[in-house]
């Protein structure tokens, strides 16, 4: 039997729980994923099917959540564009090729998803035979890989981004445009693959003045959704940090918005109109006691009663060493509590 909870929720369809998953709940704080990764590198394990279905299944068998999400990286197409990539132990990735010029950029392909991601495509076909849950397909958004590319790595502060913004705004508009066609392309093949719902990750566009995420973020997040509209999957749209940003979020034309703890649930709701939420506890609530955490997770579901759909979720991606016992703690409180 197929749990479709996750889809009705997205569709804001009456529901007989809420449902719940969470942001990188395929990762470094299950000992089962561990275990794999301790055999290969990172990008060796998401260039690996078998492998990615295996660490993508572990949060739906071990902790029971209500949807799954593509094991893979936001960073993935911007290697296939041709930018090398690597990912250091400690130093998350670096590419040691920045893109700050015209002539950096002209070298970038638009790549085939299904030739030059095509390990990505089989995942998710082999995924879909497996799961009993939906399967989430991602990309980044187009301003935070743009972030990636152009600083050469993570920042915590985007001076070189920011410069090209203010200095160059022309060379940053079309370095944007070629990761929009990229990512337009890669989403359009996830889907064709099999995935039933489509989240993009904006997770550093909230270092943006509203007048600046207006002008050189969200028109490419808008042309991205509406190349999606035939695909018919409801688009999860996640601004992080983005509480000043979700007047303008609601335009990006996604059917569901993903919300940061840092704004109270009920506040957003007011803002999005008819659209779905997902989110948003602080991903380190999850270390609170366990009746103290129940009683988080009740105010949460009581401050998102009015929605047209909520998904349960953490603010922002789990963190490596949560105990999985919290998380477990957590999915089954959501269960139980919401049930109607
Ligand atoms: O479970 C899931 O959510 C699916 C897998 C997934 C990963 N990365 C696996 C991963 C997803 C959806 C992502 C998205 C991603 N990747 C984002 C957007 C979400 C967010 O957290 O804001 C970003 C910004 C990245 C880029 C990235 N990848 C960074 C900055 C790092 C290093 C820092 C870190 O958290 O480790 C990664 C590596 C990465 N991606 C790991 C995993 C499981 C850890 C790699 C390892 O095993 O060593």
């Amino acid at each position: 039997m197929m749990n479709d909870t996750f889809l009705k929720a997205c569709r804001g369809e009456k529901t007989s729980y809420t449902p719940i998953w969470m942001m990188r709940q395929a990762g470094r704080y299950l000992p089962e994923y561990q275990k794999v990764r301790g055999k290969v590198t990172f990008l060796e394990l998401c260039k690996s099917p078998e492998l990615c279905v295996e660490v993508s299944l572990q949060p739906v068998d071990i902790l029971g959540v209500d949807a799954a999400i593509l094991f893979s990286d936001i960073l993935i197409p911007m290697e296939a564009m041709g930018a090398p990539l690597t990912f250091s132990e400690g130093h998350g990735p670096i590419f040691p090729e920045p893109i700050r010029n015209q002539a950096a950029l002209d070298r970038l392909i638009v790549p085939d998803p299904d030739v030059h991601t095509g390990f990505v495509m089989e995942t998710i076909r082999l995924l879909r035979k497996e799961l009993k849950v939906p399967l989430i397909g991602f990309s980044g958004a187009p301003f935070t890989l743009a972030t990636y590319l152009i600083e050469g790595g993570s920042s915590k502060v985007f001076w070189e981004t920011k410069k090209m913004m203010f200095t160059q705004p022309e060379l940053f508009h079309n370095i944007m445009e070629k990761i929009t066609e990229c990512t337009s392309l890669y989403l359009q093949a996830q889907a064709k693959a099999g995935a039933q719902a489509l989240q993009i990750f904006d997770s550093w566009v909230g270092v943006l003045a509203p007048c600046d995420f207006k002008e050189f973020a969200l028109p490419y997040v808008q042309r991205i959704i509406s190349d999606l509209q035939d695909t018919g999957l409801p688009i999860i749209y996640f601004a992080n940090n983005g509480a000043t940003l979700v007047d303008l979020s609601v335009q990006s034309g996604a059917d569901v918005l993903g919300l940061d703890w840092r704004i109270n649930i009920g506040d957003a709701i007011k803002k999005v109109g008819n659209k779905a939420v997902q989110g948003n506890i602080d991903p380190f609530a999850l270390m609170l006691p366990k009746d103290k955490l129940r009683q988080r997770i009740q105010n949460l579901l009581d401050g998102a009663k009015d929605a047209h759909g909520h998904i349960f979720n953490l603010g922002h991606g789990i963190h490596q060493f949560t105990p999985p016992d919290q998380a477990k703690i957590a999915i089954d409180a959501v269960h139980e509590l919401s049930a109607r």
